[in-house]
């Protein structure tokens, strides 16, 4: 939540990179973004409330020349070895403000990083900027980063929250400071201009600040006295810095800069950093921790992603799914050879073989591929599987045993949450693992091993390939787990084969799910019901509708409704059946017809053949016949589908669903 970028060299424009890195992850927070630049002494101040697109807008009429554009995407590696809230003012300057600046300040610092030849400060770009997810106060220019202090000298952007704000601000306002914002980050600008009157500098001034404060956040500043720098510091939420020649980058993550470069420093917790255009000087906070970060060399190309001929990003992800599969299978499930080979694991091969209890930890569409995996692993594996939100597991107090072991999933690697799961459970010498999509982030490097989705980037902040590819891994896992042992390792080794094309086939019913979304998108409410695997996958169908077309949607269970929810159903609350071939189909039919007998309109999938439930569901989609334990996969493209082209029909921002971001870097 919330995109920072910053810049400063002498290659670059820093307002160009800024703005192309807003762009590439605004995924992160679309509700306002900011920037603040320095160029040969010129000051340049600018936030705008909605899309980076208004921002930019605004620089152009502030002056500064065309910019260009581009897209977010990277797919290598981490320890997977494969105060008031005033409206905004409109206008041309709204929120501008431009001014003459001093340039006499000298560089110092320590060397973690050291780049090209010498820049002198008057030839030097910096700048920061940011794209924000409200936490604290509403969505206007004021609040909008970055926040100075009163003079204008400290420009401050920020993604988290600092929980001791109210504390720091009642402390600064008895000092005399006056806010502007209802923001918790204004502190920070305002803190670090008190602490500088000690005489000790801006980057003395910096630490203690950032000291003083609590929560979880990453941080990055400028001070116009010292333009040649920015400053930066973590903890709990993703930062990096981008190693060029004679110019650093900073992002919240590596997608924003490896088209520049790919030697970073992922900064740590506690760690801040003075940078300059040669060199990254970085200290501890944590006078325990003796390592520093250094720069590693990402081994992943910038994966441009465009639209192509697609409206949304969302229906072009969704139509990605027989690729997803693919790339989630390949060099992994060989039934050839009756094998399944997962080098990501082979570095904890000998632990995978003492485990006798599996904790998986995730949020949201991760949290409910999860619960799939339990049905998977106990079913495959024979191993007791709990699933847990990481939200409760974190502050759990509950035993956990040596031969546990934690697998986290998430789609961006960054989630707090999950992140918070998995350093929760670090000191219990306890196998860690991961199942993430992007490549070298936070919990690829805080987990002992794991598993890489290979989804590529998603721009849609509704997750859609990268639930395809969990529920794949989950079942590659439960399969490796096995042994071979099991019954179904050689005929679903086979059918994981077969799945792309299937999956294909289901894609491809696009067209007809537009027409049954047509016919449902009035309904306000509305109830996904499955049973076994096809029960986490309901819950998932009900989170899509929610999530981008705004319908109150729930999941649950075919035999749950009995217990209460079968109260809801009437003629204007419509059903979605999961009702797949499986030993439990004449359950789920059962439940579809009490439904039936309650005027509850019914939409079902069901398997190809199924002529019975034609008679009794409004409106069926067939899916291709596939193994009872792989049809979530095929099951959820097709509710995907029907949430995309609901929202379509309700003429919603399907990509940028309101309230929401696509990375939650806070609690
Ligand atoms: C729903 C969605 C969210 C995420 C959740 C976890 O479409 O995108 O529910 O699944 O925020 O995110 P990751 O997987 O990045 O940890």
């Amino acid at each position: 939540m919330c995109g920072i970028v910053g810049y400063i060299g002498t290659k670059d424009s820093s307002t160009d990179f800024v703005l192309a890195g807003l762009k590439a992850l605004e995924y992160r927070g679309y509700d306002s973004a900011g920037l603040v630049t320095i160029d040969n002494g010129r000051l340049k101040y600018l936030r705008d409330v909605g899309r980076v697109a208004n921002l930019e807008k605004l620089v152009k009429r502030n002056g500064h020349p065309a910019v260009a554009t581009r897209d977010n995407g990277l797919s290598g590696e981490g320890n997977f070895s494969e105060s008031s809230g005033q409206s905004r003012t409109s206008g041309t300057a709204a929120g501008a403000a431009q001014q003459k600046i001093d340039l006499s300040a000298k560089s110092t610092g320590g060397v973690a990083s050291s780049a090209g030849q010498q820049a002198s400060a008057a030839n030097v770009s910096c700048g920061i900027g940011h794209t924000r997810w409200a936490t604290h106060g509403s969505v206007t220019e004021f609040n909008a980063h970055p926040h100075a202090n009163s003079s204008r000298s400290i420009f401050v952007v920020c993604n988290g929250i600092i929980e001791n704000y109210q504390d720091l601000k009642a402390d600064l306002i008895k000092k005399g400071y006056k806010f502007k914002s209802e923001t918790d980050t204004e502190v920070i600008p305002h803190l670090i201009d008190h602490y500088l009157k000690t005489g000790d500098g801006f980057f003395a001034a910096f630490k203690t600040a950032i000291a003083d404060l609590r929560g979880a956040y990453a941080i990055a500043a400028v001070y116009t006295e010292e333009p040649e720098k920015i400053y930066a510091a973590r903890l709990s939420s993703p930062i990096v810095i981008g190693v060029g020649n004679g110019e650093h980058f900073l992002a919240s993550d590596p997608s924003a800069l490896i088209h520049k470069t790919k030697k970073v420093i992922f900064l740590n917790d506690f760690e801040v950093a003075e940078i300059s255009a040669n060199k990254a000087h970085i200290e501890s906070l944590d006078k325990t921790r003796k390592e520093i970060t250094q720069v590693v060399e990402l081994d992943y190309d910038h994966e441009e992603s465009e639209l192509g001929t697609f409206p949304h990003f969302m229906l072009k992800e969704i139509h990605e799914a027989p690729m997803t599969i693919k790339s989630a299978i390949r060099g992994r499930v060989k039934p050839d050879i009756k094998t399944i080979k997962l080098g990501g694991l082979e570095s904890v091969k000998q632990q995978l073989t003492l485990i006798d209890r599996i904790i998986i930890t995730a949020c949201g569409t991760s949290y409910y591929a999860g619960l799939i995996g339990e049905y998977l692993i106990e079913e495959i594996a024979g191993i007791p599987v709990e699933v847990q939100l990481a939200s409760e597991f974190k502050y759990r107090k509950e035993p956990l045993s040596r031969g546990t072991a934690v697998i986290a999933i998430s789609q961006s690697g960054e989630t707090a949450d999950t992140v918070a799961a998995i350093k929760k459970v670090e000191d219990y010498g306890i196998l860690k693992l991961g199942i993430v999509n992007a490549v070298g982030s936070t919990l690829t490097r805080i987990t002992d091993a794991g598993v890489y989705c290979h989804a590529g980037p998603e721009q849609s902040v509704a997750t859609t390939k990268a639930f395809l590819a969990q529920v794949t891994i989950l079942t590659e896992i439960a399969l490796h787990l096995s042994d071979g042992k099991s019954k179904l390792f050689t005929p679903l080794l086979k059918e994981l084969t077969n799945l792309p094309d299937k999956a294909q086939k289901v894609v491809e019913l696009a067209p007809a799910i537009e027409i049954l979304a047509k016919k449902y998108a009035h309904y306000r409410d509305f109830l996904f019901i499955g049973r076994n695997y096809l029960y986490p996958c309901a819950l998932e169908g009900a989170l899509k509708l929610k999530e981008i077309s705004y319908i109150h949607a729930e999941g649950c269970s075919a035999g749950e409704m009995k217990h209460g929810p079968l109260a809801m159903i009437d003629e204007n609350f419509p059903t979605f059946a999961l009702a797949c071939d499986s030993s439990l189909l004449d359950k789920t039919m059962s439940n579809i017809e009490e439904i039936k007998a309650r005027k509850g309109p019914i939409i079902a999938t069901a398997t190809v053949g199924n002529k019975k439930i034609k008679s009794i569901a409004d409106d069926v989609i067939y899916l291709p016949k596939t193994a009872e334990q792989l049809q979530p996969i095929l099951s959820v493209i097709a509710m995907q589908l029907f949430a995309y082209y609901i929202a379509v029909e309700k003429g919603l921002d399907v990509d940028r669903p309101r309230n929401l971001a696509k990375s939650v870097t806070v609690e």
